[in-house]
């Protein structure tokens, strides 16, 4: 078996976090158990290429569990967890993924997943689908998934240029998904990733949330909880007017660069934080990233600007610039919450691979009538998962007694 890790003697302590976290997935385990009887991806090869953490591993073995052959790549190079790549590897699952890989490692890796030609394929930013509309187009799988915001908005402009090859389902914009996993998972871990870096008290400071989607909507609510006073830049106005309806100071970018003590950045957006608001950022100010990419502060003006840098703490290097003042950049700006603490935590994790491995299923179910588009997943399967989730939560779902149900029937039709 090909794979390339770090350590293999990493793996015991790999299993251990794995199975802490299968403690706390119990949707995907009630799907690993009907796999593991109904076999429904017997003989499907899956190319994975996601955040290499226990949780993943947690996936890979339920497609596995289900008769699949699978294959996982760091979807960032920063994100990936040794230990459970380790374990994974020692499990008998293909790995290739080392922590802070470099560029060239990265897509060496990518293109070892695709190597093993994948019926299948998964997202975490559309990395394969855009190798497997570059470089290897000879490949051609049944279905992909994409998991992140990010990688839906690529792919829905490639749909409508006419460009996609296959089908893709955007596991993201399952409800399950994007409303707990962008919001509670972003919002709780993006702040674990600061305080884990920093070890700063947020109570009674000034946290600046550039984006209001639904991470943004997340960091803020838990920022507030922690004590924060919370500002919110957003470029929609609805958005930015439900911000101020949550009670939040709406501002400019610019407005808020003189005011914040911790900036987050959750836009999907580039340079959304740059020079001009550098120049007026107070000294001791904190950035951070949790949107996919990198790119959403402006790192390259800031090296230039700083007089030196220096790395003071894991994953939090100082930038001090000419008039004196020190800006500190957290894990080299790219997402804070996996690249300095441990991504989402299970439980929400739960309901995400939940639906990846259920877009899997209904891939193959529908391989024959599906064309070369987006797909959302069916809205009876979201309530399936929402179910299971509230089940293992302890909460009781209330249900319509048969005269609510005619009356609503009745309701809908006029009569
Ligand atoms: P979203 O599309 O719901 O929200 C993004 C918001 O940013 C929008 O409201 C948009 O109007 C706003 N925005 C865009 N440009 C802006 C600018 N220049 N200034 C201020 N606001 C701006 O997206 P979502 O789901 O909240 O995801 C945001 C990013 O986080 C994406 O890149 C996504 O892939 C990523 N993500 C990261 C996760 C993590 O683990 N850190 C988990 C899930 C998503």
């Amino acid at each position: 078996m090909d794979y390339d890790i770090a350590d293999i003697s990493l793996a015991d302590d790999g299993e251990q976090r794995i199975a802490w976290a299968a403690r706390r997935m119990p949707v995907l385990a009630s799907l690993r158990a009907r796999y593991e009887q109904s076999r429904p991806f017997e003989g499907v090869r899956f190319g994975a290429c996601m955040h290499v953490t226990t949780e993943t591993a947690n996936l890979m073995r339920t497609l596995r569990a289900g008769g699949g052959e699978v294959t996982l790549c760091a979807s960032n190079p920063l994100s990936t967890q040794d230990d459970a790549a380790a374990a994974l590897v020692a499990d008998g699952i293909p790995v290739f993924a080392v922590r802070r890989e470099d560029t060239e490692t990265y897509y060496r890796h990518l293109q070892a997943v695709l190597d093993t030609r994948p019926d299948i394929t998964m997202d975490d930013g559309a990395d394969l689908v855009t190798l497997l509309h570059t470089e290897r187009t000879e490949l051609t799988p049944l279905g992909s998934m994409e998991e992140t915001t990010t990688g839906v908005i690529r792919l829905r402009a490639m749909e409508a240029e006419g460009a996609l090859r296959f089908p893709v389902v955007a596991v993201n914009d399952s409800d399950t998904k994007h409303l707990f996993d962008n919001r509670h998972g972003t919002g709780q871990s993006a702040l674990d990733g600061v305080l884990r870096s920093t070890n700063m008290l947020i109570a009674g400071r000034t946290v600046v949330v550039v984006g209001f989607g639904d991470c943004g909507q997340g960091v803020a609510d838990r920022s507030d909880g922690l004590g924060a006073k919370v500002v919110v830049v957003e470029v929609d106005p609805v958005r930015a007017l439900s911000a101020a309806m949550e009670g939040y100071q709406v501002m400019t970018a610019l407005e808020a660069a003189s005011v914040g003590d911790l900036f987050v950045t959750v836009t999907g957006n580039i340079h959304v934080l740059r020079e001009e608001h550098f120049e007026v950022m107070k000294d001791g100010a904190i950035l951070a990233n949790a949107g996919h990419f990198d790119v959403e502060i402006d790192l390259d003006t800031l090296s230039k600007l700083a007089v030196s840098r220096k790395q003071i703490r894991p994953a939090l290097e100082e930038f001090a610039m000419d008039d004196g003042r020190r800006l500190f950049v957290l894990a080299e700006g790219r997402l804070v919450n996996l690249a300095a603490a441990e991504g989402h935590p299970a439980d929400v994790m739960d309901m995400s691979f939940a639906n990846q491995a259920l877009a899997a299923e209904w891939i193959l179910d529908n391989k024959a009538k599906l064309e070369s588009k987006v797909y959302r997943l069916p809205a009876d399967l979201d309530q399936e998962v929402a179910a299971l989730k509230l089940a293992a939560l302890g909460g009781g779902l209330e249900l319509l007694t048969p005269e609510q149900e005619s009356y609503m029937v009745s309701w809908r039709q006029g009569t």
